[in-house]
Parts: C-alpha cells; structure tokens; sequence
C-alpha cells in the first residue's frame, strides 16, 4: 500500500496534506464557487458535500488543475504551492482523483487501466505486479482480465479507485465513488476507504451518500450555492441549521 511520511510540521501543528485557501471560480456571471477555503489531513478521511449544483466538481477541477480560480486563491499540497502547476504535475507531486463520470479506458483490461497509471508514475514496482496487488486489496482480483466496459458501474468504480491508488497519492480525491454501487458494495467500499486512510493516504470525498460520508469522514465540508456553509464533525454538521436548511426538501439528510 502507499503510505505517505508522517505530515510535516509547522512549528508544532500538522501541515495539512491540501489546504485550499480563498478559492472563487466565476462561470461567466455565475459564481460557482465564493472565497472557499479548507483543509483534508493526512490519514484521514474529509467530506465534501452538498446539493446538486453547489460547486463540488468545480472545487475538485480546481484542486487537481483542471479550472484555474481567482488570482487570490491558493492550493497548496503538503505545504507546496501548486496553484498554477498544470494536473499531471499535481499527479507526479501526489495527487489523485475519480471522476463523477467513469474515465475509464473501455477497451483495456482491468489490470492494464491500473497498470498504465503505475507505469506513468513510474515507481520502483513493475506496473503489473502493481496492479495485482491493487487489485487483491480492493477484492476484484477475479476482474484482472476484464474490459473496462464489460465491468459493471459498482465495480469499475473500485477499479477507478485502484487507478488512482496506482499513482501513490497522498491525497486523492473522490467523486460521488458509491454512485451505481449496491448496498452490499457501498458496505465493502467503506471498509476499503477506512483501510485506505490507515494507511497514511488523505482521503477528500464527494459524496451524495450522507450515510456513507456520516459513518467514515472525521471532518465534513458543506457547500452550497458555492459558498462553504459549515465544517466541523459529522454530529456538529448534523445539526448545523445552515445545513438542514440547505438540504430541506432534498431527502439527502437526515433533517429530523
Ligand atoms: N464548465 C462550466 N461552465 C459553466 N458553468 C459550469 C461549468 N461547470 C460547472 N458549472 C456550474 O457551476 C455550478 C457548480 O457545478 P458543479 O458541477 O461544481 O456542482 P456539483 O456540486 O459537483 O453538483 P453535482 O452534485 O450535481 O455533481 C453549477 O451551477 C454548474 O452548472
Ligand atoms: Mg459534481
């Protein structure tokens, strides 16, 4: 497994593994996302949610250098400027991601997918022995010689998963990965997010599953309409009633 050295230190707080910091992304007139500013630790799972439209994706674009914010905004990765770095240098510096709308290349084998990221990164591992030992740790070493698109959504989102871990990030960014995942899988992706993060990996996940980000994220960032409405732990979120109403009408919270 990758694991990343214990986080570095300012004086004697940890240098959060990304700090995003003062970050506004305009679309024409529409401000999709305004002066948002927060943090994901090392070894730990953080949550990003919020209603449809709210600036999720457009928060990831711009971490992993997909979409360039205001002049004023920063992203730094383990205490490192990386704001105006193009993605596959963020990559090569460790950064990792999932797409809300499976990337996967269709016509190669699981394993070749898993391999290729491996192979780009270029670590000391052989890309295939890399990517057999993915595949055993997320349990789909039986898909090893599938097409991508004969591997059904709930799984080729783990093997999406396994690109990204193929790289050795310390950080990776996940969006919406239980999206087209069964309960009974939702279940195994927990445990595997869980692991992932022991491991010393920076987990920062979008995620429509409240329940999901509820049970593994020790910190959970709200947006909506671009704005970041709350932060804190899942019970502080919970009960925070710019949240509730944010998600009043949604039924993707437990407003009760
Ligand atoms: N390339 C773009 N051009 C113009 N508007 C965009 C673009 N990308 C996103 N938007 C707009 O910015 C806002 C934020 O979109 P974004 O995709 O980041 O939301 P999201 O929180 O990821 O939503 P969802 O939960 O539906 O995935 C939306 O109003 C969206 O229509
Ligand atoms: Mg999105």
């Amino acid at each position: 497994m990758p694991s990343t050295s214990s986080p570095r230190t300012a004086g004697s707080r940890p240098v959060p593994v990304l700090e995003v910091d003062g970050v506004t992304v305009r679309f024409g007139g529409q401000l999709a996302l305004s002066n948002v500013s927060l943090t994901a630790a090392s070894g730990e799972i953080t949550g990003l949610i919020g209603p449809n439209g709210a600036g999720k994706t457009t928060l990831f674009n711009t971490i992993t250098g997909l979409g360039a914010p205001n002049a004023r905004g920063r992203v730094r990765l383990d205490g490192t400027d990386i704001t105006g770095l193009p993605p596959h240098r963020r990559g090569r510096l460790g950064l990792a991601r999932t797409f809300q709308q499976l990337q996967l290349f269709s016509t190669l084998t699981v394993t070749e997918n898993i391999a290729l990221a491996a192979k780009r990164k270029g670590t000391d591992e052989r890309p295939t022995e890399c990517a057999a030992r993915i595949l055993d740790l997320l349990g789909i070493t039986h898909l090893a010689d599938v097409r991508a698109q004969n591997v059904p959504t709930g799984q080729a989102r783990l093997v999406e998963l396994g690109r990204a871990l193929a790289t050795q990030p310390k950080l990776v960014l996940l969006d919406e990965p239980a999206s087209g995942q069964d309960q009974q899988e939702t279940e195994h992706f927990k445990d595997l997010l869980q692991q992932i993060a022991a491991d010393g990996t920076g987990i920062l996940l979008v995620e429509h599953d409240v329940q999901l980000v509820m049970a593994v994220c020790s910190t959970i960032n709200v947006l909506d309409f671009g704005q970041l409405i709350a932060s804190g732990t899942p019970a502080e979120v919970r009960n925070d009633p710019a949240v509730i109403a944010a998600y009043l009408g949604t039924e993707e919270i437990d407003v009760a």
